[in-house]
């Protein structure tokens, strides 16, 4: 493996009531103005608003509230929460949602700080935010694992990208399952596959051979796996669900990256396509995959071929290792059919008059898992995937 240094700065409460039980004395060490923030009101149809909000009063808090945080959030929606942080004097972020309000504000706590454009900062100055306002997450949809990370993914609607920026981290996550139940079995099974692309994204880097942070992440693949077919079957499988929290959380907290250099091409990719067509994030990803990896896997195939045994359990006997490589990629396309995600553009309602050029064109190219990929090959890529 690579040089590292670990050091992890979320606290994560995990498990039943975790925010009755935890979130009083998390508080207790803030500021006295709290800006609430969440998406399009799934938690006052389920009840989450009033519990926090209940627990919020108890502790005297003044209350902020940040709405409407849309999926793929936007650098607008960013300013706006920066200028209603910054004209109410909020002490502390309450991000109560998914990986789209759980982002967003971690660039409204950066941006609230700085007099200068974030974005200018970051892509045109090369520099990074060093003043934030605190936050804590309150997870209601699993999948990407944006609690644990300080990486933010927003849509730029000016200048049509999707694109990383840097924020901080949370100083707390609550991952309580109950908060989950309600989540629509789309957003469950996108979310998951999210994290199992994590997770491959990840082990499709560098160095090649062997190591214990891809074993690890061999682990969290399989029962990522596990889990969402336990979950399909039963809905109501709260181990399941609970199980799936976790894999998020261990896909992005930093553990299976230990000693990588990651890839994360096909999430470029997938932010591109959402910057132009704002499709949901785990379909992207489903339709991709399984096309970019064809394209790919003969500059890696021990890679590809350790992965169809260790996660898909295909027996390598009488197979070459190209054999063994290829058979991994199709188990992966015959679970992204078998889960319900779909493997076509069409099937997501992308037009074939989408301008895939201009995707290709405007992605950001990786160091790239086996290679560095070229912008034709990309455009290649997705007009197959149409
Ligand atoms: O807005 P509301 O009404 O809350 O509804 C949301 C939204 O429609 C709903 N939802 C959330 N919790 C619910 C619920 N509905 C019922 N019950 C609940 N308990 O779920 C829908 C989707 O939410 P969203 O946050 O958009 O989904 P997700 O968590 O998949 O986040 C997607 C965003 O995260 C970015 C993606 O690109 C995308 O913008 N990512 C962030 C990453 C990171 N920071 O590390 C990594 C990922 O690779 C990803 O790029
Ligand atoms: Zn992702």
């Amino acid at each position: 493996m690579n040089t590292f240094t670990y050091k992890y700065p979320v606290t994560v409460y995990f498990g039943e009531k975790a925010a009755e039980k935890n979130l009083q004395s998390e508080l207790a060490k803030v500021g006295n103005t709290v800006m609430l923030a969440y998406g399009g009101g799934s938690v006052k149809k389920n009840g989450i608003y009033d519990e926090l909000v209940s627990i919020l009063k108890i502790v005297g808090k003044t209350i902020v509230e940040f709405t409407g945080i849309m999926s793929n959030p936007t650098y607008n929606k960013v300013q706006e929460g920066a200028k209603l942080a910054r004209e109410n004097n909020v002490d502390f972020i309450l991000a109560v949602g998914g990986g789209s309000v759980i982002d967003c504000c971690k660039i409204v706590s950066a941006q609230a700080k700085l007099d200068e454009d974030i974005w200018e900062l970051e892509y045109t100055n090369h520099g990074v935010p060093t003043q934030f306002i605190p936050m804590g997450a309150v997870v209601t949809a699993f999948g990407t694992g944006a609690e644990m990370n300080n990486g933010a993914v927003i849509t730029n609607e000016d200048k049509m990208m999707k694109s990383p920026l840097w924020g901080a981290f949370y100083n707390f996550a609550i991952l309580d399952p109950e908060y989950t139940m309600t989540m629509p079995m789309k957003q469950v099974i996108s979310g998951s596959f999210d994290t199992l692309i994590h997770c491959m994204e990840t082990y499709f880097g560098t160095p090649r051979e062997n190591n214990l942070s891809d074993d690890i992440n061999f682990s969290v693949m399989r029962s990522v796996i596990k889990n969402m077919c336990a979950t399909l079957k039963d809905p109501t499988d709260k181990y399941a669900r609970s199980e799936l929290i976790w894999a998020a959380a261990m896909a992005e907290n930093g553990i299976l990256k230990l000693g990588k250099v990651t890839d994360f091409q096909c999430h470029m990719l997938e932010h591109q396509l959402g910057a132009y067509t704002d499709c949901n994030h785990g379909q992207g990803l489903a339709v991709i995959h399984p096309v970019l990896y064809r394209h790919i896997y003969k500059e890696a195939p021990e890679q590809f071929a350790r992965m169809a045994v260790e996660v898909w359990g295909i027996s390598p006997d009488g197979k070459t290792t190209d054999d063994l490589a290829l058979a991994g990629i199709n188990a992966l396309a015959e679970f992204i059919k078998e889960v319900g995600l779909p493997t076509t553009f069409a099937q997501m309602n992308i037009s074939t008059d989408t301008n895939f050029k201009a995707i290709a064109e405007s992605t950001i190219r990786t160091g790239g898992c086996c290679k560095k990929i070229t912008t034709d090959e990309l455009y290649e890529i997705l007009m197959e995937c149409c």
